[in-house]
C-alpha cells in the first residue's frame, strides 16, 4: 500500500518545504484554503518528480477535516502529517488566530486519530513565542476543556484574550494558541501511543517564509539574541520534520522541539523588552 503524507499548509513555507523532502520516498497531499496557491505548489512540486495532489481544506472547519483524513486514507497508509497550517499575528483577528491554531489542531489530531495506523507519526507546529509569551498570559487550566467540548473551549480562551488590550490581542491570541499547541500534542501522545501512532510537536523560531517575511520588521531584532545570528531556512526545518516523522525517530513522542537557533537558549526576552 502507498504511504501517504498529509501536510496541511503544504502550499507555501515550511509545509512546502517539507513535500520537497517527504515526497522522494511517500505520496503528498498538501491543504490550504487558497486553491491557486495549491495549483502553483503542486506544479512546482511535480517538476521535481514529486507525486502529489492538492486537498483544499480550511483547518478550522470540523468537516473539511475530517473530509481530508478520510480521502488521504482511502487513497493509502496514511504514514505521516505535517499540521503546519498556521496563522501568524499580522495574518488575521485574534478569534481568527486561535480558530485556526488551537481549534485547527484539535481537528486535525481528532480527524487522523481515527485514520491513522501503527508506526506513523503526527506533527503539529507550534512556534517560539509559546516559550516567549509570558507564562501568567497563558490560561492553561482552560486547556483541558478542549477534549470533551472545543467550543466551550474557544469561548473561554477568548474571554481570556479578551482581558489584555486591543492592540496587543493579536499577539496574545498566537501565544496563547501556539502554547496551546504543545499541550494538546503532549496530552494526545497517550491517546495516540495505544495505537502505536506518535504525536509530538516542533516550535520554530523565525523562519525565511512568507509568514517570516510579514513578521519581519519585529523578528529582525530578534537576531542579535539567537547563538546563530540569521533566521532559519526553510530547509532546516523542513528536514527537522522529516527526521522527526521518519522511523529513525521511533521512540519520539509527547514531546515538543524546539528550532530557535538558541534565542530562548540567550534568556533574554525581546518581547519583554518593549
Ligand atoms: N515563519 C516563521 O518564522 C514561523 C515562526 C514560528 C512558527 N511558525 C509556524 O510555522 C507554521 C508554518 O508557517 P510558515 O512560516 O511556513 O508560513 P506560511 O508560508 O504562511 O504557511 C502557512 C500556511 O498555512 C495555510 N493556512 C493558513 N490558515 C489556514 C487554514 N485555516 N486552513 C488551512 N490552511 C491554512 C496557508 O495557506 P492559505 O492561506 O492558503 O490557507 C499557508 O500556506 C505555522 O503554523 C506558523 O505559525 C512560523
Amino acid at each position: 500500500m502507498r504511504k501517504i503524507c498529509v501536510i496541511t499548509g503544504g502550499g507555501s513555507g515550511m509545509g512546502l518545504g517539507t513535500a520537497k523532502i517527504m515526497g522522494k520516498d511517500h505520496y503528498i497531499i498538501i491543504c490550504g484554503r487558497t486553491v491557486k496557491k495549491l495549483e502553483s505548489a503542486v506544479k512546482e512540486l511535480k517538476e521535481e518528480g514529486i507525486e502529489v495532489e492538492a486537498f483544499p481544506c480550511d483547518v478550522s472547519d470540523h468537516t473539511s477535516v475530517e473530509k481530508l483524513a478520510f480521502y488521504a486514507k482511502a487513497k493509502g497508509k496514511v504514514a505521516a502529517v505535517i499540521h503546519a497550517a498556521g496563522m501568524s499575528p499580522h495574518m488575521g483577528d485574534p478569534k481568527t488566530i486561535v480558530e485556526v491554531n488551537a481549534l485547527g489542531t484539535i481537528y486535525v489530531n481528532n480527524a487522523f486519530y481515527k485514520v491513522m495506523e501503527e508506526g506513523s507519526c503526527i506533527i503539529d507546529v507550534s512556534s517560539m513565542s509559546a516559550y516567549l509569551t509570558p507564562k501568567i498570559v497563558m490560561p492553561v487550566r482552560k486547556y483541558k476543556y478542549s477534549i470533551k467540548d472545543p467550543d466551550y473551549f474557544m469561548k473561554k480562551i477568548m474571554r481570556s484574550i479578551n482581558l489584555y488590550p486591543k492592540k496587543i490581542r493579536a499577539g496574545v491570541a498566537y501565544g496563547i494558541s501556539k502554547n496551546f499547541v504543545i499541550w494538546f500534542a503532549k496530552q494526545d501522545a497517550a491517546r495516540f501511543g495505544e495505537k502505536g501512532v506518535r504525536v509530538l510537536s516542533v516550535s520554530p523560531g523565525n523562519f525565511e517564509t512568507p509568514m517570516g517575511e510579514l513578521e519581519k520588521e519585529e523578528a529582525d531584532s530578534y537576531t542579535k539574541f539567537c547563538a546563530i545570528k540569521r533566521f532559519g531556512r526553510v530547509e532546516e526545518i523542513a528536514s527537522l520534520f522529516a527526521y522527526c516523522v521518519s522511523e529513525s525517530a521511533g521512540y519520539l513522542t509527547g514531546v515538543d522541539i524546539l528550532c530557535d537557533g538558541g534565542l530562548v537558549a540567550s534568556g533574554v526576552n525581546p518581547l519583554m523588552k518593549k
